[in-house]
């Protein structure tokens, strides 16, 4: 579906295109008004919208559209009536009118024997548009595309997603744009010492992947030394983001049971987001240095997996005890947090569908952050509000670390006592570990992995935490 922003008065328009109107009560109908198509939609009274409802009235239209088989639709966007707005400007309304058309169009049919024909092919928003405003449409079809190939990505089932499969879609991705993508193959990954990737990746036929995003697009420290002291950061230091890639996770020999298993395809969405955030960022041409590490790998059963019980030595030095092989997120991000040192970052966000205890904790509608810094935990609640990939925060304290002593070596992946409580936390210490020293937050997107009916997308993968990672490249 074309998405095309138009200075002009709705009425001037052709009448091919259906019109949609908002009404404040009633019901949905599609009607005619002096001869032309109008699509009136429910939206309440405009001066109570705010950016979250304002986000799921766009999508709405697309719903609503894709419902009446409609071809061409217009709609009339004054900033000026949604007052609720205004802690915004006007470049972010057109920005997230363009990401949600977007988002709200997003079908995956890639495994349908017949695709359906789309009947919808254009959607035209007609306003007074500023320089400004045209600047940030382009932004979210941008950001909103990115999005789209996250959830292709993540969407695509396990035994098509391979952790070779991800390393060819991240080059097939970035190819042409600014951005490099390295790959190291299991022979590097050993060399570099990264127990808890290839631990977690042993049991599988295909070996691990880590999959290195280069953005350089404000200018190359100078080569850093990865040698004796670790480099400072400096303005030129990028921001590093981790992205957890378990291609498919059956828990391992502590396998999953029943239908636990069944959308652990997408627990490689948070290295899917990482490689949709860099897309975004690279196409932007954002004048800022973003790193994307993504370590990749299937957590599977055999008997060459690891076992309870095992000792990983980590590229850090530390040595883990696999206490649960399902904690599998937790070993492998490690490794990529400790690899992010060679960049001196001046920020290290990771994203992981890391726990499940996450979604008893908030439900659905947020991702949970943890950090040290009480000032990076409410720039990422407000830019999180502002890119609608909403977050709300959990405690990391010191009190939390005795729970994951180790028994024969260092630290656990999971408490001893295999406690019940705090399990989103108790990954998110775990993690702590290996950032000392960095300025690091932990993102833990299992709650937003799949859609949820209101938020009025396809069924499936959500392409969070997209938007937000972008916004932190902008913002930081
Ligand atoms: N990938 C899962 C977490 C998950 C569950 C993400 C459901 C999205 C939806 C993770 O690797 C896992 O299995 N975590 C365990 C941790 C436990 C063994 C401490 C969990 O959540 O049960
Ligand atoms: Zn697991
Ligand atoms: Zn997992």
């Amino acid at each position: 579906m074309e998405k095309k922003l138009v200075s002009k008065k709705i009425d001037a328009l052709a009448n091919a295109y259906t019109r949609v109107v908002f009404v404040e009560k009633g019901v949905e109908r599609l009607v005619k008004h002096d001869g032309v198509n109008t699509l009136e939609i429910v939206a309440g009274k405009l001066e109570k919208i705010t950016a979250r409802t304002f986000r799921t009235l766009i999508r709405g239209i697309v719903q609503s559209a894709k419902k009446y088989k409609i071809e061409k639709l217009a709609f009339e966007f004054d900033f000026t009536k949604y007052p609720k707005l205004g802690t915004y400007d006007a470049a972010w309304a057109y920005q997230t009118i363009a990401e949600n058309l977007t988002l709200a169009d997003y079908e995956f049919t890639v495994y349908k024997s017949k695709r359906p024909k789309e009947v919808l092919q254009e959607i035209l928003v007609v306003g007074d548009v500023s320089k400004e405003a045209k600047a940030g449409f382009e932004r979210g079809l941008i950001i909103g595309e990115a999005t789209s190939i996250t959830r292709d990505l993540a969407n695509t089932p396990g035994g098509d997603m391979t952790p070779k499969h991800l390393m060819n879609e991240a080059k097939r991705t970035l190819k042409g744009t600014k951005a490099t993508v390295t790959v190291l193959d299991e022979k590097a990954i050993i060399k570099l010492g990264m127990g808890g990737l290839l631990g977690v990746g042993k049991g599988a036929t295909e070996k691990p992947k880590f999959i290195v995003i280069e953005y350089w697009g404000l200018m190359k420290p100078g080569a850093s030394s990865t040698k004796k002291a670790p480099p400072k950061p400096t303005a030129e230091s990028p921001i590093v983001f981790v992205g957890k890639g378990i291609t498919f996770d059956t828990g391992g020999l502590q396998i999953k049971p029943g239908m636990a298993m069944y959308e652990m395809h997408m627990d490689m969405s948070g290295g899917a987001a990482v490689i949709g955030a860099l897309a975004a960022i690279a196409k932007l041409g954002l004048k800022k240095n973003v790193i994307g590490l993504i370590p990749a790998a299937e957590n599977a059963v055999s008997d060459a997996a690891i076992r309870p019980g095992d000792v990983l030595k980590m590229m850090s030095g530390a040595t883990v005890d696999v206490l649960n092989t399902d904690a599998e997120g937790r070993l492998i991000l490690a490794d990529a947090l400790h690899y992010a040192r060679r960049y001196a970052p001046r920020l290290v966000v990771d994203v992981a569908t890391l726990t499940g205890a996450a979604l008893v904790a908030v439900g659905q509608h947020a991702s949970i952050i943890m950090t040290k810094s009480r000032k990076l935990e409410d720039i990422f609640r407000e830019l999180g509000e502002e890119s609608g990939d909403y977050v709300f925060p959990l405690p990391l304290w010191n009190e939390f670390k005795q729970y994951i002593k180790g028994v024969h070596g260092d630290i656990a992946n999971i408490p001893s006592s295999d406690s019940k409580y705090g399990g989103s936390i108790n990954g998110g210490t775990f993690l702590a570990h290996f950032t000392k020293g960095m300025k690091w937050v932990h993102i833990d997107m299992a709650p937003r992995m799949t859609s949820v009916a209101s938020d009025k997308l396809a069924k499936g993968a959500a392409g969070e935490p997209v938007r937000l990672l972008v916004k932190i490249a902008e913002k930081l």
